[in-house]
């Protein structure tokens, strides 16, 4: 039995003695994992140390990659941010509550420990009511990473949060299934251009609009590693969210949907005896069933025109792959690069152990 206690409240309408019991346990330095709109974060007191410290160890996370500091109001940005920009100010004021995540100059009295050493501080204003709650119960920001094992794929219900961290965590507030299912979209602000370090729910496109001005796609952001050149941001160092089997990753190159179609179907004939997987959009798994039949493990993400719904739905079947015995191999469909989509192609080309080009 894990040791953590399990406090179920409505997504919505959270009782407020199970907000007040979580946010006692942060005020004791405790660590509390909680629902936002993205996925689960495993959180403490972000000006208590030694709290913020029992979270790199809980998720066996390297001191070097430092948390998102989540506040509920922008008087509590400035306790945690220094120097924050007229124009980010402004363009946060449309864009929070919600899955947006900015790295602003560390405010001094924020401890180091949560930004990894770092001179400067990722900061979010979750648009999750449980989230808003805790943080407001508390009084001050909250230190949360995605609560998860580091490198395991991040947590979008409290069961996984109990498979990783059950005996690490002293509370978990157990919302049901998180709403994007994909982290936040981290903006770095300081460079001249605004940059995507980490896409998300919010897209390029709506960034823009946001900022009011062009934004950077660097190719990390697309998952692309570019030979010899550092990471700006820490936690792209690390590889992610892996599946313990191998997963291929099928990318589009230039094919067109019949040829990437006929690319996809050979590649999983080419397995057999042994099944592989196919994690797939419903309309693909459908073709490739009417080829294939039952000798593919089927993993359906959604709808290929709803690409919110696959991205809600790909860190647990990342997960479910795991649980499928006798399937040691899985192959992941590619999806178009806009919108989340960038945001889920960042994330299957990080999780994959193996990337072909259709030709
Ligand atoms: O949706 C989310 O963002 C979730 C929920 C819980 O809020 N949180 C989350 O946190 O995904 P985490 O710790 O798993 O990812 C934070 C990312 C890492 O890639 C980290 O390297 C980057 O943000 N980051 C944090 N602080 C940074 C900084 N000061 N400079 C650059 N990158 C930073
Ligand atoms: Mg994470």
């Amino acid at each position: 039995m894990p040791r953590a206690r399990v406090l179920r409240v409505d997504p919505l309408r959270p009782s407020g003695e199970a907000i007040e019991e979580a946010a006692e346990v942060l005020r004791g330095g405790g660590l509390v994992a909680f629902p936002t709109e993205t996925v689960y974060g495993l959180g403490a007191d972000a000006f208590n140390p030694e709290a913020v410290y029992r979270v790199y160890r809980a998720k066996r996370r390297p001191l070097d990659n430092p948390l998102i500091v989540h506040v509920s109001s922008p008087e509590m940005l400035h306790r945690v941010a220094a120097d924050v920009p007229d124009w980010v100010a402004s363009a946060l004021s449309v864009a929070w509550p919600g899955p947006l995540t900015v790295v602003l100059r560390r405010n001094p009295s924020l401890p180091a420990a949560v930004s990894g050493g770092l001179e400067t501080v990722a900061v979010r204003c979750p648009a999750h009511p449980v989230a808003l709650k805790l943080i407001e119960a508390l009084g001050g920001p909250v230190a949360a990473p995605s609560a998860n094992i580091a490198g395991r794929p991040s947590p979008t219900r409290a069961e996984h949060v109990l498979e990783d961290l059950g005996d690490e965590v002293d509370v978990v507030v157990d919302a049901g299934e998180t709403f994007f299912g994909i982290e936040s979209t981290v903006v770095d602000v300081l460079s001249p251009r605004p940059r995507i370090l980490r896409p998300g729910p919010v897209g390029p496109e709506e960034l823009e609009k946001v900022f009011g001005t062009k934004i950077d796609v660097p190719p990390f952001a697309r998952g692309v590693e570019v030979f010899g050149e550092r990471p700006p941001s820490p936690g792209l160092k690390y590889r992610h969210y892996a599946p313990s089997k191998r997963l291929v990753l099928v990318e589009r190159g230039s094919c067109d949907d019949s040829s990437y179609l006929e690319f996809l179907t050979r590649m999983l004939e080419s397995h057999s005896p042994e099944p592989p997987a196919l994690l797939a959009s419903n309309e693909t798994s459908d073709a490739v069933r009417e080829r294939l039949g039952d000798s593919v493990a089927y993993i359906r993400l959604g709808s290929r025109g709803n690409l919110f719904e696959i991205a809600k739905n790909l860190f647990s079947s990342l997960r479910s792959l795991d649980r499928h015995e006798g399937v040691s191999v899985a192959f992941s469909e590619a999806v178009e690069e806009r919108g989340v989509g960038l945001a889920i192609m960042n994330r299957l080309r990080k999780a994959s152990s193996e990337r072909i080009i259709c030709a």
